[in-house]
């Protein structure tokens, strides 16, 4: 390991350098106005995985955004890690929240401020240096196979294809991937577990045209009013969900699990400061880190209708439009979830109104076995450079691939993140710590060196 350590201590500046001019590129998958941008980030991948070391790199075409996949294999008898990774980013709206532009990355104080400093080129880029220091210091100990794709934070349906496609180009261990966050960065832990998601939009559609809110205001559905109390209604008094049947696949975790999970550190008090709340709120009989991690969840992520412009307009709209997200625990299937949620909110629509429900993309949840060698390697490589043991947590997001790498290549994935959740990912001034880039690049070949000597 010396030797990795000191070419990732002799290269450190460009190791930052390169990532700065990779988050340059505004690689927004959202957006069709970004595609050649994102063409030429998967490029700039391309090149970077070349340089590193990597071999037979390509970028492969799909119907949306290209993914980039590089491997090197020392030798076929040796176990392989499949590194997934993502190099698109959400749109950075909104900009005037934005203390520097989003895509002119600026380091302050020891952290990185750009859209995709955290989520992902930051922690995917770790890989490619990673991988860099073990080929060149000749300390790969085993086979590295690398695919980093550009439709993570639109649904990643093409890299579903992809796989499936693929399955023999893909074949490996164990999957890596660092998309996720830490406790702290004196608290090293490791995600055990992602939410799915299931996410439509809903239309509420009243009268034939907008109407004077006082000639007939009072006389017909406003599809706005009607929109709300719909809403409102998905939540019961204690925060439950009632569309019938939501909870029904739901895997309750025991109560030894559950103690187990309430080790990790968490103060709410912290919490509440950090997000200028003075309250938390969510379902009735479970923790705030409960609520944001192994329960399900409703959302509204964006409502619109009627007049948002300067002063008032007395108007009634004809119709009314939301953006729903529903976050799901193992074994809810989001399609099964959407239908249910699609049949409901037809059902409790009123007279005078008509409903539609568009379905988005979704994902699965997943959940990762701590007793398995990958999860032994990355728990070793963790504690070896933080001197602390990781906590296992079970995280909110969605990485929606990690399912499919299950149900289609039989692998189990490790989320190896080196983020924190205050990195304001999705948000203006997202940011991520140089200590955390640095620390995740020495951590990375710890676990290949676990990995590959634990497998044997
Ligand atoms: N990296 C995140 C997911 C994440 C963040 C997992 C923090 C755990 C902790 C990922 O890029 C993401 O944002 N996923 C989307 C999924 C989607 C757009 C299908 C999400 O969770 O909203
Ligand atoms: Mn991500
Ligand atoms: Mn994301």
């Amino acid at each position: 390991m010396a030797t990795v350590d000191a070419h990732i201590e002799q290269n450190k500046d460009r190791f930052l350098n390169e990532l700065l001019d990779l988050l340059r590129i505004p690689s927004v998958s959202a957006d069709p106005k970004y595609k050649a941008d994102v063409a030429r980030c998967a490029e700039t991948v391309k090149k970077r995985m070349e340089e590193a070391g990597l071999e037979k790199v390509e970028v492969c075409s799909t119907k949306g955004h290209p993914i980039v996949y590089g491997e090197k294999i020392i030798d076929p008898a040796k176990p392989t890690v499949l590194v997934y990774g993502h190099y698109d980013v959400q749109p950075p709206d909104p900009l005037d929240l934005w203390t520097s532009p989003p895509f002119e990355p600026v380091v302050k104080d020891g952290v990185i401020y750009a859209r995709g400093s955290a989520d992902d080129k930051g922690q995917f880029y770790m890989h490619v240096k990673a991988v860099e220091a073990m080929v060149k210091t000749g300390n790969l100990p085993c086979n590295v196979k690398m695919m980093i794709e550009g439709e993570e934070e639109v649904g990643s349906t093409n890299l579903g294809i992809f796989v499936k496609a693929n399955k023999q180009k893909l074949a490996a261990d164990v999957v890596l991937i660092s998309d996720t966050a830490m406790i702290a960065n004196d608290v090293p832990s490791i995600n055990t577990g992602l939410r799915g998601l299931a996410y439509l939009e809903v239309e509420v559609v009243g009268p034939n045209r907008d109407l004077h809110s006082g000639v007939y205001g009072g006389a017909v559905a406003n599809p706005i009013n009607v929109l709300c109390e719909m809403i409102a209604s998905l939540h019961d008094k204690d925060r439950k969900i009632t569309i019938p049947g939501f909870y029904d696949t739901v895997n309750e975790l025991s109560d030894a699990e559950r103690a187990e999970l309430a080790k990790a550190p968490f103060n709410e008090k912290d919490y509440m400061k950090d997000l200028g709340i003075d309250a938390v709120r969510g379902e009735k009989g479970y923790t705030t880190e409960e609520r944001a991690t192994i329960r399900p969840t409703l959302d509204v992520n964006g409502i619109w209708g009627g007049y948002i412009g300067e002063g008032a307009k007395t108007v009634l709209a004809s119709k009314a439009q939301a953006k729903i997200s529903m976050r799901l625990v193992p074994a809810q299937k989001s399609d099964a979830i959407t239908k249910l949620f699609s049949d409901h909110f037809k059902t409790i629509a009123p007279p005078g109104v008509k409903v539609t429900v568009t379905p988005h993309h979704g994902g699965e949840a997943a959940v990762t076995p701590t007793n398995s060698v990958a999860y032994k390697a990355a728990s070793q490589a963790m504690e070896d450079s933080f001197g602390k043991k990781p906590i296992p947590t079970r995280g909110g997001g969605s990485i929606p691939i990690v399912a499919l790498f299950e149900d289609v290549l039989g692998l189990k994935t490790i989320l190896f993140g080196f983020g924190l959740d205050s990195d304001n990912i999705h948000s203006p001034n997202e940011h991520y710590g140089v200590f955390n880039y640095m620390k995740g690049i020495e951590t990375i070949p710890k676990f290949f060196a676990h990995f590959a000597e634990m497998s044997k």
